[in-house]
C-alpha cells in the first residue's frame, strides 16, 4: 500500500485536513462491500460521510458524554432530522412555547403530516405528566429557554416521559456541555444549534445531536437519506471553535453572572431572568442541573415600550445589534422582531415576549466594558 501523503513518515497535523472532496475512488469491489454492508469505516460519497466532518462529530460526542454524534447543517435541521426520525401519523409531542422560534414553522409541517402536538409553558413544565397520552412519543425541551430563559427540570421530564415510553430531547444550545450534561439527566438526545457557542465566531452553521450508538446509526440514516451532511471547511472551523470553546464558555457565564447582578439594580429594567439569580423561579432547579455556573444568555424587558428598548439598543457602543448568540461578540436583540417573528404577534405575546422584551448574549469582552456600556444605554433612555 503506498504510504498516506499527508503522513508518508507517521507525523500527523495538528489540524484535521479539510476534505473537499465528495466523491472517492474505490480501492476495491471487496473495499465497497465492506463499507456497505458497515465492516468498516470508509468514504464513499459525501452526503453519506467525510472524514473532516466526522472528526468533529467524535469531538462533540466526547463532551456531551455521548456515544456518537451527527452533525449537519444547521441546528434547525438538527431539530427536524430529529423530528423526521422519530415522529410518525397518530403520533403525539409535547413542546414549549418558549423554544426557539423556527420550531413553530416546523411545527405546522408535522401537524400537516399527522403529528398531534400539546405546547406546553416552560413556568407550568411540573405539569407535564398530566399532558402525557399514550400515544406521546417525544417530549422536546430547551432548558435554559430561548429567549426567555425558563428551566426545565429535565430528570423530572425524564420521568414523566417513562410514564408513556416518550423520547426527551433536550436542546442544550443555551446552556452548552460546559454548564449542563442532559445525557447524564435522563435524555435520550442531545441537540445543538453549533452555529453558536460551540462555533462561537459569527463564522459557520451546523447542527448536532449526540446519542447513543442506536441512535447515531437512525440518525444517520434520515440525513443520508434527505441530505443534510455538513460541508467540511465549516466542520474545520467547528473544530477550530472547539479548541477554546471552554474558555468562552468560562468567561461569558462570568460576564452573563456580572451583567445579571448589575441590571437588577436598574429601575428601568424588569422581568429580568438569569437562571443564576437566587430569584429567578427555576433557580434552584438550574443550580442542580447545571454546573460551573449559569451561561451567558439573559432576557430582560427595557423600560416601558418597545421604543425604550430600541432607543436603549441604539445607545450601545461596544454591544452589537445582532441575532445569534453565543458568539466572541456581546449580541443584543428584541425578539419580537427576530427570533420570534415567525410566531403569529399574540402567540409571541401570550407566553411573555413583549414588545420590549431584549435577549442579551454575553461574549468575552471585558466584564468592565459591557457593564459600562450598559450602564450608559440605560441612562440614555
Ligand atoms: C436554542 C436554539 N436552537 C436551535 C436554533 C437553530 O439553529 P440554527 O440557526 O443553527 O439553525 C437556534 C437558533 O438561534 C437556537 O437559539
Amino acid at each position: 500500500m503506498s504510504p498516506d501523503p499527508l503522513t508518508p513518515y507517521g507525523n500527523k497535523p495538528m489540524v484535521t485536513p479539510i476534505v473537499n472532496a465528495v466523491n472517492y475512488e474505490y480501492a476495491s469491489f471487496e473495499v465497497l462491500r465492506q463499507i456497505t454492508d458497515g465492516e468498516i469505516d470508509g468514504y464513499t460519497y459525501h452526503r453519506d460521510d467525510n472524514p473532516t466532518v466526522r472528526n468533529v462529530e467524535k469531538i462533540i460526542a466526547r463532551m456531551e458524554g455521548g456515544e456518537d454524534c451527527i452533525v449537519c447543517t444547521s441546528g434547525m435541521a438538527a431539530c427536524s432530522l430529529v423530528y423526521f426520525t422519530y415522529l410518525s401519523a397518530g403520533d403525539h409531542i409535547i413542546l414549549f412555547h418558549d423554544i426557539y422560534g423556527a420550531h413553530y414553522k416546523v411545527s405546522l409541517i408535522l401537524e400537516r403530516m399527522g403529528v398531534e402536538i400539546t405546547w406546553l409553558d416552560a413556568d407550568d413544565s411540573s405539569t407535564i405528566g398530566e399532558h402525557i397520552k399514550p400515544n406521546t412519543r417525544m417530549i422536546f425541551v430547551e432548558s435554559p429557554s430561548n429567549p426567555l430563559c425558563k428551566v426545565v427540570d429535565i430528570r423530572a421530564t425524564r420521568a414523566a416521559a417513562d410514564t408513556a415510553g416518550a423520547m426527551v430531547v433536550v436542546d442544550n444550545t443555551f446552556a452548552t456541555p460546559y454548564h449542563q450534561l442532559p445525557l447524564t439527566l435522563g435524555a435520550d438526545l442531545v441537540v445543538h444549534s453549533a452555529t453558536k457557542a460551540l462555533g462561537g465566531h459569527n463564522d459557520l452553521m451546523a447542527g448536532a445531536i449526540i446519542g447513543s450508538k442506536e441512535h447515531y446509526d437512525k440518525l444517520w440514516f434520515t440525513r443520508q437519506a434527505i441530505g443534510t451532511t455538513h460541508d467540511a471547511y465549516s466542520a474545520s472551523l467547528l473544530e477550530r471553535g472547539l479548541k477554546t470553546f471552554e474558555l468562552r464558555a468560562e468567561r461569558m457565564a462570568v460576564n452573563g453572572m456580572a451583567a445579571a447582578r448589575f441590571l437588577a439594580t436598574s429601575p428601568k429594567v424588569s422581568r429580568l431572568s438569569y437562571p443564576g439569580l437566587p430569584e429567578h423561579p427555576g433557580h434552584a432547579v438550574a443550580a442542580k442541573q447545571m454546573k460551573n455556573g449559569f451561561g451567558g444568555m439573559l432576557s430582560f424587558d427595557v423600560g416601558g415600550s418597545q421604543e425604550d428598548a430600541k432607543a436603549f439598543i441604539n445607545a450601545l457602543d461596544v454591544i452589537y445589534h445582532a441575532v445569534s448568540l453565543g458568539a466572541t461578540e456581546t449580541l443584543i436583540c428584541i425578539p419580537y422582531l427576530t427570533t420570534m417573528l415567525y410566531l403569529p404577534p399574540e402567540r409571541r405575546t401570550t407566553f411573555g415576549v413583549n414588545l420590549n422584551t431584549v435577549r442579551l448574549s454575553m461574549g468575552i469582552e471585558p466584564t468592565e466594558r459591557l457593564i459600562a456600556d450598559l450602564d450608559r444605554a440605560l441612562a440614555a433612555i
